[in-house]
């Protein structure tokens, strides 16, 4: 037995969309029920968007410098845009890239768009019950990708530098991105297969230093290894696929020409509907 109150999650989390809503109507905004918000994000006007996770209380984990201003940064799988409008906050010269589709997530070879649509009506109705019950991938794209940004931006009145690509990309030249003071890859790297080749690919167009986040296991010792995320249910994939440890970076970031390895922080985040926890660990690499 224990004392502690059991909280509703669940209840907890339709009581904030039911208040963003509720205020979007005050504001006389018209908004999608459906959207699907990963952040929470404080868009002024008590508007603040009800998201997966609210990773508001944990900014200073990320240790991102207070004032940017004179820094060139990339934020790359900005989902709905927290990080990129606190770094633009901050003063930070900023440029960002999402995929262009979900159907540009990387997959199993075999698997394919139907694959990711029952994956997302298996995972997001925990916490989007408003989510329709046969979704289409242009529908998964507008309210995952694309629709809660544009939301943002223009609440925000932000016009950012958005380009459209795969971590793998990054430095190519039809994206065009210059090489970057700061580079962010928060929680993008356990959503591709290869982990490698996302990483060099972030590298390229970092000049200075790139800051990692994502859950780091720290129970595979001290050898380099990663823990495969994928599972083993042929029928459903979560789109998550490896997760490093912390020697796997030190030895990939050297490799990738970075000298100072450093986890500025660490922290623990409920998914907001579920209560379930996610752990990140923060890395800064500096050249
Ligand atoms: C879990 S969200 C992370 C959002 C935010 N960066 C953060 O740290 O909270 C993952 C983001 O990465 C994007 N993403 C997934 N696979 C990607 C890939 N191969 N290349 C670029 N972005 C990708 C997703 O579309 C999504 O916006």
């Amino acid at each position: 037995m224990t004392d502690q109150p059991q909280i509703d999650t669940a209840a907890a989390q339709a009581a904030r969309r039911a208040a963003f809503h509720a205020r979007c109507a005050q504001l006389g905004i018209a908004v999608d029920p459906a959207l699907i918000w990963y952040h929470s994000i404080d868009l002024g006007d008590g508007l603040v968007t009800p998201g997966i996770f609210d990773l508001r209380p944990h900014l200073e984990a990320y240790r991102f410098p207070e004032d940017m201003r004179g820094l060139t940064a990339l934020d790359v799988g900005p989902g709905d845009g927290f990080f990129s409008y606190e770094l633009l906050r901050r003063g930070a010269e900023l440029s960002a890239v999402e995929l262009p589709s979900l159907s540009a997530v990387d997959q199993l070879p075999g698997r394919d768009v139907a694959d990711l649509l029952r994956a997302a009506e298996h995972f997001l109705p925990a916490h989007v019950p408003e989510l329709p019950a046969q979704l289409t991938l242009e529908r998964l794209d507008h309210l995952l990708l694309d629709g809660p940004m544009a939301f943002c931006c223009r609440r925000l009145g932000i016009d950012l530098d958005l380009r459209r690509g795969t971590i793998y990309q990054l430095a190519d030249e039809a994206l065009g991105i210059a090489p970057c003071d700061w580079v962010f890859v928060g929680d993008v790297l356990l959503h591709v297969i290869d982990p490698v080749r996302g990483l060099a690919s972030a590298a390229a167009v970092c000049k200075d230093t790139l800051v990692i986040a994502q859950p780091v296991p720290d129970d595979l010792g001290d050898e380099p290894m990663a823990r495969w995320r994928g599972g083993d249910d042929p029928g459903l994939d979560y789109m998550e696929w490896w997760l490093p440890n912390l020697a796997w970076y030190r030895q990939m970031l050297n490799k990738l020409g970075f000298h100072s390895i450093e986890v500025v922080g660490r922290f623990d985040a409920a998914m907001l509907a579920t209560g379930q926890s996610a752990q990140r660990t923060i890395i800064h690499a500096r050249r």
